[in-house]
């Protein structure tokens, strides 16, 4: 971490910053994740036994205090951050949502990390949700750790896996560890960089270290007599991964271009040590974030965090939120006394909720690194800065380009006034994009995910009494669009028909499909199309 408070002796708060990694898991669904987030926890020793993340997905866990939390205010905040302690190093795993979920919210959790674990199910490779995942940790040059999971199975070569990764991610991959086998003739990984064999062990609950079983160099006796086959293929890959991977190199892992990459079966808790080692060695402590004004270090005194996710209360009684905060710098305590960045007004940070995943739930500090929630009444929204300093806007929560697009039907004809309102005020606290045709043709609706419109219809029903549906809409893409105001004010008059304002105002060229998009983009060469907008 460069800092410009490095010269002094570390203080408590840089010692805690340095100690704080934080990241999430990406994958596609089904590829692992729950059961690898388990594992992980169970590691860290934040729980104690195996189906604890898969009940709390069901709903049957009930024990601690986050339930109490949940039950009071409806909604499902308890396995959305997880916080546990390895080797020294204070861990926050940020949940992003699965497949049936997917929206937004995904996104925006992938820019409060400074790393993220990309699980990948061997047997099917790169999947569809992995590579959108992808795009965002490359947007903002996020560290990714690639686990190759279920090697237990009869998977794909490896050799070939890492070819798809490299491919279709744009990925550099730099092998670490690297299997012996699979399915039933899976030996266990050899360790690239320590040349050791870790013998895979189904079954075995191997929890500590004491319980891995490790064999010197790549042509132990055991391998060669008891999975002779398996280990022959592995000798001649381990000649061509020597000879043509890419090395690990540190700084081009931070700068997100290369990949250490381990295979394993998180089922069988194996290789999980292996992903917590790299966490805890390679991933980055907090890092530095740009603001318009200057950079925010995250050791410095001024307590300064960013809102990347709303969480909206389901009880219809109250319009109760929480915000999702990253802190980027300084120390939350309670009681704390900061300032909103956008109304200019100041706020008091009582109640904010920090998550731990262990049984002392309730924390009176956290760091820079860390998510608090901060339960509000619509106050806060996605983007906003609080802070204990000067009135800086952060740079870092985008919109992404949507790829659903709906309009609102109402049942109820005379709420036409209300529904527009009300749409506007869930584009402005990021529930769904808004995008409000200068035609006046109706508000389309834009989201990444079906989930969204789900929401937006239970809202729009429980907060404010009205019954609407959506009906699919000729728009393919929204892309914001910027050029100086000549090129602007001839295009806005050629193309009002396909323009619309999103909730901040921000210009968006609605396209039909493909064609007329490549068409449009060829005839107007000074004007840029953009697939993301900077929330601010
Ligand atoms: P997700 O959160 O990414 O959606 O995946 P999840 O962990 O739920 O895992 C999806 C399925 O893959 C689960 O099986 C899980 O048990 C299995 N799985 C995860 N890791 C491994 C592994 O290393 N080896 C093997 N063989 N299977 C693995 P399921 O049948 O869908 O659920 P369940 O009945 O086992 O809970």
């Amino acid at each position: 971490m460069s800092s410009q408070y490095a010269d002094n002796s570390a203080t408590t708060l840089q010692r805690e910053v340095e100690r704080r990694r934080t990241f999430a898991i990406i994958s596609h669904p089904d590829a692992g994740k729950t059961t690898l987030t388990e594992k992980l926890l169970m590691y860290g020793g934040a729980i104690r036994s195996a189906g604890t993340v898969k009940a709390k997905k069901s709903n049957q866990f009930a024990t601690s205090d986050w339930m109490e939390v949940e039950k009071q205010r409806g909604i499902s905040v308890a396995s959305s951050v997880m916080q546990f302690e390895h080797q020294g190093c204070v861990i926050n795993l940020l949940d992003t949502p699965g497949h049936q979920d997917f929206s937004e919210d995904t996104y925006r959790v992938l820019t409060a990390v400074d790393a993220a674990l990309m699980v990948i199910d061997a047997a099917k490779g790169v999947e569809a949700q992995t590579i959108k995942l992808l795009e965002v940790c490359r947007l903002r040059k996020t560290p990714v750790i690639t686990f190759i999971n279920k090697m237990d199975r009869e998977v794909r070569e490896p050799l070939e896996l890492i070819d798809e990764i490299e491919d279709i991610l744009k990925l550099g991959c730099a092998p670490i560890t690297w299997p012996v086998g699979m399915g039933k003739d899976f030996a266990g990984v050899y360790d690239l960089h320590k040349a050791q064999m870790l013998k895979f062990m189904p079954g075995v609950n191997n929890l500590g270290d004491e319980s891995i079983e490790v064999l010197d160099g790549a042509d132990h006796p055991f391998l060669r007599d008891h999975y002779p086959i398996a280990h022959a293929s592995f000798k001649e890959e381990l000649e061509v991964v020597e000879a043509a991977a890419e090395p690990f190199d540190h700084e081009a892992f931070l700068n997100g271009n290369i990949s250490p990459v381990f295979f394993g079966s998180a089922i069988n808790n194996f290789g999980v040590r292996d992903i917590l080692q790299a966490l805890v060695e390679w991933a980055p402590a907090p890092r530095p974030r740009e603001a318009k004004q200057r950079t925010v270090y995250p050791d410095a005194p001024d307590f300064t965090g960013i809102v990347f996710k709303i969480q909206a209360n389901m009880n219809p009684q109250h319009r109760d939120r929480i915000a999702f905060l990253r802190i980027c710098s300084g120390e939350y305590r309670q009681g704390l006394k900061v300032k909103h960045v956008r109304s200019a007004k100041p706020i008091r940070l009582d109640h904010a909720i920090t998550f731990m995943a262990q049984e002392r739930a309730h924390l009176s500090s956290a760091y820079a690194g860390d998510i608090i929630g901060i339960p509000n009444h619509g106050k806060l929204r996605i983007g906003d800065v609080i802070t204990q300093g000067d009135m800086i806007e952060l740079e870092g929560i985008p919109h992404f380009s949507p790829e659903i697009f709906k309009v609102a039907r109402l049942n109820d004809p005379l709420r036409a006034k209300q529904l527009n309102k009300a749409l506007k005020e869930l584009g402005e606290e990021g529930t769904i994009q808004v995008f409000d045709p200068l035609e006046k043709t109706g508000i389309v609706l834009g989201a990444v995910g079906q989930l969204q419109f789900e929401t937006v219809a239970h809202r729009l029903l429980t907060e404010y009494k009205i019954d609407a549906a959506f009906d699919r809409v000729p728009v393919q893409k929204a892309l914001w669009v910027k050029g100086d105001d000549a090129h602007m004010k001839k295009f806005t008059q050629a193309n009002a028909n396909r323009l619309a304002r999103d909730a901040a105002g921000a210009l968006a060229f609605m396209s039909p499909n493909r064609a007329v998009l490549e068409l449009t983009m060829e005839k107007w060469p000074d004007i840029t199309f953009q697939s993301t907008r900077e929330i601010g």
